[in-house]
C-alpha cells in the first residue's frame, strides 16, 4: 500500500504567462510525480472556483499564492499517510477540508493540483502507464470500456477571447474521419494547417496565433472562417465529409447581451431563434459533425430545442452549459439539452468527481470529449486521461505551440506502444 509521505506546491507560468499552480506528490516507497493544473479564458459561470490572489501589485491580481499556500499548509498535510491508489479517498478528503460547494475555500486549482499529482503517483507506485491507471480508476465507477486512442477535434482558427483577430465564434475545428489512426489524423491536421497559414497570409488575414495556436484572423464574418478552411481543405487529397470533418465551439456566452447575439455575419442581433436558423444555416452550407456551446450557458430552452432539431446531424455539445458539474449534466440528460459533453478535470476540481461525470454521461450515450484549457501547462496527463475513459474526442488545440502538441505527441506515443503491444 503506497502511502502519500509529503505534497508540496509552487507558482509556475501557464502559456498565458499567466501564474498556476503545480504540486508535486511524494511516496513512502520514494517516488516523486509532478503535476500541474490548467486554467480558462472563457470560464463558465458555473465552474468550480479557480483561487487567485487578487493583488493587484502582483502579476496584477493573477497570482494564485493562496492557492499554493492552501496545498501547503491544509490540503497536502490532510492527505499525508493516505493509501496513493485509492484515488476516491484521496479526492473525498479534499473535496471535506475545503468543504464549499464549489471549492472556492481552497480553491479547485489548489485541490486539482493535488488530485492530478496523487493520480500520476499512483501510476508510478503500481508500475503502470498513466493511461492504464487511469482506466483502472475509470472501471472502479463503473466506466465501461478499455483504453482508446480518441479522435481529435482541432483547434484550426480562433476568434473570442481566444484570439486578437475579429471572429466571434471561439474555435473552429477541423475533426479526422473517426476511422482513421491517430498518426494520420494528425498528418492531415498539419498538412492542413500549414496550407490554411499560407492560404491567410495571401489574403492579408493573419493576424496572429490564438491562445490555442490556431489562427486568429480578421475575416469579413464568421461563416467566411469555415470557407477558408474548405479552400484549404480543398487543396490537399483530403475529402470533406469522408475524410475530414468541420465543428465549431461558438462560446456564445462571450456575445450574449441583454437577451440578444451579436454576432458579425448580420447587421443586427439574434434572437436565440434567429441564431438557431443561422446555425441551420451554416450546417447546409459545411455539414459540421460537431456544434459546442451554441448558445449561453443558462439557455436550457434554446439548447433543447436546437437538439432535438439537429443531433441527428451532427454532435451538440455542452462546455460552459455543463461545466463539467454533475447536477447540470444530470439536468442536461433529463431535458435533452446535448448529446456529448466536453469534460475539463478543473471546472469540477477532482478526479473522482471528473469519472463520475464521465460514467453518467455514457450511461446515457453521449459522446465524451476531453478538452485542455485556454491557460495550458506542458503537462500532458489530459492526454492519458482521454485515453484512460475510453473517450470518443480529444480536444487540445492546434498542432501548434508546446503546451498543445506535447499532448497531441504523448497521443502519438501511446498509439505506437497500444500498436506494439497488439503486435506481441
Ligand atoms: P477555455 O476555452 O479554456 O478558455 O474555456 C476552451 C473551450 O471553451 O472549450
Ligand atoms: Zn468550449
Amino acid at each position: 500500500m503506497p502511502k502519500i509521505s509529503k505534497i508540496w506546491a509552487r507558482q509556475i507560468l501557464d502559456s498565458r504567462g499567466i501564474p498556476t499552480v503545480e504540486a508535486a506528490c511524494q511516496l513512502d516507497t520514494g517516488e516523486v510525480a509532478v503535476a500541474s493544473v490548467p486554467s480558462g479564458t472563457s470560464t463558465g459561470t458555473h465552474e468550480a472556483i479557480e483561487l487567485r490572489d487578487n493583488d493587484e501589485q502582483k502579476y496584477l491580481g493573477k497570482g494564485v499564492s493562496k492557492a499554493v499556500g492552501n496545498v501547503n499548509d491544509v490540503l497536502g498535510p490532510g492527505v499525508w499517510g493516505l493509501d496513493v491508489t485509492d484515488q476516491e479517498r484521496v479526492d473525498s478528503r479534499l473535496i471535506e477540508l475545503d468543504g464549499t460547494p464549489n471549492k472556492s475555500k481552497y480553491g479547485a486549482n489548489a485541490i486539482l493540483s493535488v488530485s492530478i499529482a496523487a493520480t500520476k503517483a499512483a501510476s508510478l507506485a503500481t508500475k503502470q502507464p498513466l493511461y492504464l491507471w487511469i482506466n483502472t480508476l475509470a472501471k472502479r465507477v463503473g466506466i465501461k470500456g478499455e483504453v482508446k486512442i480518441p479522435t481529435p477535434i482541432f483547434v484550426l482558427i480562433e476568434g473570442g477571447l481566444h484570439g486578437a483577430g475579429n471572429l466571434d465564434f471561439q474555435e473552429f475545428h477541423l475533426i479526422p474521419a473517426t476511422s482513421k489512426s491517430f498518426t494520420d489524423s494528425l498528418r492531415s491536421a498539419v498538412e492542413i494547417f500549414l496550407i490554411l497559414g499560407r492560404d491567410l497570409e495571401r489574403r492579408g488575414a493573419i493576424h496572429s496565433f490564438g491562445e490555442e495556436g490556431g489562427y486568429a484572423p480578421n475575416l469579413f464574418t464568421n461563416a467566411d472562417a469555415l470557407e477558408v478552411l474548405y479552400e484549404a481543405v480543398k487543396q490537399t487529397p483530403y475529402q470533406i465529409g469522408r475524410d475530414v470533418f468541420f465543428g465549431l465551439d461558438v462560446a456564445a456566452s462571450v456575445f450574449y447581451k441583454n437577451g440578444e447575439y451579436t454576432i458579425r455575419d448580420k447587421s443586427a442581433p439574434l434572437t436565440d431563434d434567429g441564431l438557431l436558423e443561422y446555425y441551420k444555416y451554416i450546417n447546409s452550407q459545411y455539414h459540421l459533425a460537431e456544434l459546442e456551446d451554441p448558445f449561453h450557458e443558462d439557455a436550457w430552452e434554446s439548447w433543447k430545442k436546437l437538439a432535438e432539431s439537429m443531433k441527428d446531424q451532427l454532435v451538440v455539445v455542452g462546455d460552459d452549459l455543463l461545466t463539467t458539474n454533475m447536477e447540470r449534466v444530470q439536468k442536461g440528460i433529463s431535458e435533452g439539452s446535448c448529446n456529448a459533453i466536453l469534460v475539463k478535470p478543473n471546472q469540477v476540481g477532482t478526479i473522482s468527481e471528473t469519472l463520475k461525470v464521465v460514467k453518467v454521461s455514457r450511461d446515457a450515450n453521449w459522446k465524451v470529449i476531453t478538452s485542455h484549457r485556454g491557460g495550458e501547462t506542458n503537462d500532458w496527463f489530459i492526454a492519458d486521461f482521454a485515453v484512460g475513459i475510453g473517450s470518443e474526442y480529444a480536444k487540445f488545440g492546434a498542432p501548434n505551440r508546446g503546451e498543445r502538441v506535447v499532448k497531441y505527441n504523448r497521443l502519438l506515443s501511446i498509439e505506437a506502444e497500444l500498436l506494439q503491444q497488439k503486435a506481441q
